[in-house]
């Protein structure tokens, strides 16, 4: 951070700030994959200690720790805008470099999904991305038929015309 600072003719300060801040920024060395465990409130009322715990005790390590094999390091972020299907994590993929780098969510997540999802990365292949038990983010419950679901009781908000937005009658006394 200091040989940055100092090729971009600014304070070492200004980058400190930068890097600390955006967790794609990695200040140590991380394994092939980077497991980020969403810990933000949504993702934590839905199970995420308990996705968190399996995965280090899946794995032997904390957070912030990597698995003596390079193979894992697991991390937190805050929310990534998946809360409706909540807990989840991201997963980045470094296999193929930095260069080639790609990143995965994975939705709806047991402990169980989630330790089935490093044995399958760990033996070099793919986890179905996204949701693991539903289509995609529809209400809990639907009856998925094809790539439709069917709300199981019923369609039973937004049923009618939408109201107009308020808005206030200027000529109004
Ligand atoms: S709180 Fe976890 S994705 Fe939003």
């Amino acid at each position: 951070m200091n040989k940055v600072a100092q090729l971009l003719e600014m304070q070492p300060i200004r980058v400190y700030e930068v890097a600390t801040f955006y967790t794609m920024f990695n200040r140590t060395k991380i394994g092939k994959y980077h497991v980020l465990i969403c810990g933000t409130t949504p993702c934590r009322l839905q199970g995420a200690q308990k996705i968190e715990e399996a995965v280090t005790k899946h794995l032997g390590v904390h957070i912030g720790q990597t698995t003596p094999d390079g193979m894992f390091t697991i991390g937190e972020m805050e929310c990534m805008g998946a809360c409706v299907n909540a807990p989840m994590v991201a997963i980045a993929d470094y296999t193929k470099g930095v260069e080639g780098f790609t990143y995965e969510y994975y939705e709806d997540l047991t402990p169980s999904d989630v330790v089935g999802i490093l044995d399958t990365l760990k033996k070099g292949g793919k986890p179905k991305p996204g949701s693991q038990h539903r289509l995609k983010a529809e209400p809990a419950g639907a009856i998925v038929n094809g790539e439709k679901w069917i709300p199981k009781e019923g369609v039973t908000t937004l049923t009618g015309p939408p109201r107009a937005p308020y808005c206030r009658d200027l000529n109004a006394p």
